[in-house]
């Protein structure tokens, strides 16, 4: 089969396409036929840095498409489903095998390529704003990177909930983009200083909850806009600023900063989250969540995909199709 490996981590460079042996379809997993790849947040780390388990490396959380192989031990799946797949690797080719347990079951009327980016963004954004966020009707939450994956998913299911929602991107066009979602206060963080914007937009309280996906220096900011018992969700660090929180920045408000990794949500509390994911699933193919495809790209131009959610121009997922 073919595949977007690589040797060695690095730039989007480093991603070849390549013939690579089928894969193998153990004990407990299915092969899932891929339709449509999602190009994660993480996948562009996973690329980056890390440990490479063997040479060459597929990388990738999700894809989605069709079941051909169902090995033994396996119930609920069958060759034809429909399913999105995840895993810790593997999405960056014309087929993988994956547990069946990471697998769900793809809605009537919801196509490959809004499923296969379903569930990291949704999961993780649910998980950080209900399960550690504890985010309730009436409250503010701040939604740093609100154009990116994990953002879009937040500020809809936030506003779903009843929340007041503001959230922060690198320009004033994605921001207009945004407000159809449910953000109710768009920040550009490069022309405004986004914790004065939050205090002046709750008369000074601080905001419940803030979703922070940059680390570094933008975490403690994030900290210094919380209300009183406010609740930062440090989630991801795609600033690569090095900036180490003081600690002593949470007892001004008594808040507390809490972290989200969504593979431990789901391997530490399987039932719960999947079925979460597949309630998730069901909303989108309703239409009542949106998942917004930017652009798509042939898994041959892996390379080149990569560079373009790089470039932060997507505003969206861009996928790949085998
Ligand atoms: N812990 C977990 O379980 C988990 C799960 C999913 C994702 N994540 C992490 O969460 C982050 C967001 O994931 P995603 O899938 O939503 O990513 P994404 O769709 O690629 O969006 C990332 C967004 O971050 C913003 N950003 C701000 N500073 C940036 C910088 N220095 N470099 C690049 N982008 C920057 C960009 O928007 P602007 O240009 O508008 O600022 C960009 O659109 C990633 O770091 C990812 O690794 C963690």
């Amino acid at each position: 089969m073919k595949a977007a490996v690589i040797y060695e981590n690095g730039d989007p460079g480093v991603l070849r396409y390549e013939e690579v042996p089928d894969a193998e379809c153990p004990d407990g997993c299915v092969v899932v036929d891929a339709e449509a790849i999602s190009i994660e947040g993480g996948d562009l780390l996973a690329r980056a840095t890390g440990q490479l388990p063997a040479v060459p490396h597929i990388v990738g959380y999700l894809s989605a498409g069709t079941v051909s192989e169902v090995a033994a031990g396996v119930e609920g799946r069958a060759v034809g489903d429909r399913v999105v797949a995840l895993n810790a690797g593997g999405s960056h080719a014309a087929r993988r095998a994956v547990p069946a347990a990471m697998t769900w079951p793809i809605p009537a009327g919801l196509d490959a390529g809004r499923a296969a980016c379903v569930p990291v963004a949704f999961g993780t954004a649910y998980e950080c704003l209900f399960t550690a966020g504890n985010l309730a009707e009436g409250q503010t939450v701040l939604i740093h990177a609100g154009a990116g994956g994990v953002g879009m998913a937040a500020i809809q299911l936030a506003k779903r909930a009843g929340a007041r929602v503001l959230a922060t991107a690198s320009d004033d066009s994605r921001l207009e983009q945004l407000k159809p979602f449910g953000m109710d206060v768009g920040i550009n963080y490069k022309d405004d200083d986004f914790v004065e914007k939050v205090m002046a937009d709750t008369n000074g309280r601080g905001a419940d909850v803030v979703l922070d996906s940059i680390a570094g220096k933008n975490l403690t900011r994030s900290i210094q806009s919380l209300s009183y018992g406010g609740r930062a969700i440090t989630v991801g660090v795609s600033g690569r600023d090095n900036e180490k929180l003081d600690p002593v920045t949470l007892w001004r408000s008594n808040s507390s900063l809490h972290g989200v990794y969504f593979p431990s949500s789901l391997d530490r509390e399987h039932e719960r989250v999947h079925a979460q994911v597949q309630e998730i699933l069901e909303t989108v193919a309703r239409g009542e969540l949106r998942v917004v495809i930017d652009r798509v790209f042939a898994l041959e131009q892996a390379a080149q995909a990569h560079r373009y959610v790089l470039s932060r121009r997507a505003f969206g997922r861009v996928l790949l199709r085998p």
